[in-house]
């Protein structure tokens, strides 16, 4: 029996309905090949890089696979936080810094890579896929990444988002559930009120918008990919199942903690980087709490504490990493501990296969 093909899967020559989500911090480009090569979509998550920095990172994926790829911004102003709202952040970091043997806080020269330019390179580089989140890009961006020759993703965590990106021109919605690993992708109204659960969503954003829609948050297996299926969406995106690949090249702490996950080991904070995000609970965002709603927002804070993450990476102390992962994590141990993608994409599509068998 052939795996579902959907209008998404058929549009970009999948074999199986999965999209390995983007994921800054934790992605690789050899993990977006290995996807992409496997039949998926591989998704890159390229924010955090400068223009150059991005077209290099196609030109090494598009060394490694002639097949459809994916290309994720954050859709972000360049911010200039004021003296005082650094002074009062810093005041609250530097106790980490110190911990960790690093110099106190200093104003940095940016936050954030410049949006417009990181755009304009997706153009020149004509990405077959690319998708975005945190915001909503305008309809005249949207049109030149159609002239481009890209298909184009927008993330959306409740109904209004969805429409907003189909009004602008959005090929694809990607629903994101409250289960998902990493930031909140809300870009209107507040995010406390955006936290609707993957079974809630993905049915109304079907229902309301003409376009493909894909699911994100909470999918692990095959059964997960199914039940996205019947729901109405056209492919699954998944994050946290694959953190803990062989081709993964996250801390050995954070994937073994995510492989010990219970359901209830998550949750969302914005004490790492100023906007919501979900991953396991440790002392970082214990001892952060009182401060969350005061932290400078995306991306001050999360420039910030950048150095303490990474020295935190260098001097294992897990208990300062920001250790992104979805509600779902805990079901990656019914996995081999080395499994490499291919072997996962295998295992996930013969497990949607038996899904589909189940009921018909
Ligand atoms: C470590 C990590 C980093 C992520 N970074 C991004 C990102 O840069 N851009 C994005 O659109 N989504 C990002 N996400 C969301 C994933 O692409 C995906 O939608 C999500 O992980 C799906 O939920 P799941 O983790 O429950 O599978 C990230 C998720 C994780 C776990």
């Amino acid at each position: 029996m052939p795996l579902p093909s959907t209008q998404f899967t058929q549009g970009l020559g999948l074999t199986v309905p999965i999209i390995q989500g983007p994921m800054l911090g934790a992605g690789t480009v050899d993990m977006a090949v290995a996807v992409s090569n496997a039949g998926g979509l591989g998704s890159f998550a390229a924010s955090s890089l400068p223009p150059e920095g991005i077209r290099k990172a196609v030109q090494d994926i598009r060394q490694k696979t002639n097949q459809p790829f994916n290309i994720n911004l954050f859709v972000q102003a360049s911010p200039q936080p004021t003296a005082q709202e650094l002074q009062q952040a810093f005041e609250w970091l530097n106790p980490f810094r110190q911990e960790l043997g690093l110099p106190p806080a200093q104003p940095l020269d940016k936050y954030c890579e410049d949006f417009a330019a990181q755009l304009d390179m997706l153009v020149e580089l004509r990405i077959p896929v690319v998708s975005f989140t945190f915001g909503l890009l305008d309809a005249a961006s949207i049109e030149r990444l159609h002239q481009a020759g890209s298909v184009v993703i927008g993330t959306a965590t409740h109904v209004a988002e969805a429409l907003a990106w189909e009004r602008n021109g959005a090929d694809v919605i990607c629903a994101q559930g409250a289960e998902a690993g990493g930031h909140r992708g809300t870009f209107m109204g507040s995010y406390e009120s955006s936290m609707i659960g993957l079974m809630s969503l993905l049915p109304q954003v079907v229902d309301s918008v003409r376009i493909p829609v894909v699911a994100a948050g909470g999918i692990m297996d095959g059964r997960g990919i199914a039940a996205a299926l019947m729901l109405g969406a056209q492919a699954a995106q998944m994050g946290t199942a694959f953190l803990t690949t062989a081709e993964s090249t996250i801390h050995p702490a954070w994937k073994a903690h995510i492989r010990q996950a219970a359901d209830t080991a998550t949750q969302t904070t914005k004490v790492f980087s100023g906007r919501s995000a979900r991953g396991l609970a440790n002392e970082f965002m214990q001892r952060m709490k009182a401060h969350e709603h005061e932290v400078p927002a995306y991306p001050v804070q999360n420039a910030l504490t950048h150095d303490i993450r990474q020295a935190a990476r260098s001097a294992n102390r897990p208990e300062f990493l920001s250790m992104w992962a979805g509600q779902g994590a805990g079901l990656t141990r019914t996995r081999a501990e080395d499994i490499s993608i291919a072997q996962l994409m295998t295992q996930l599509g013969a497990e949607l296969e038996q899904s589909f068998k189940r009921y018909s």
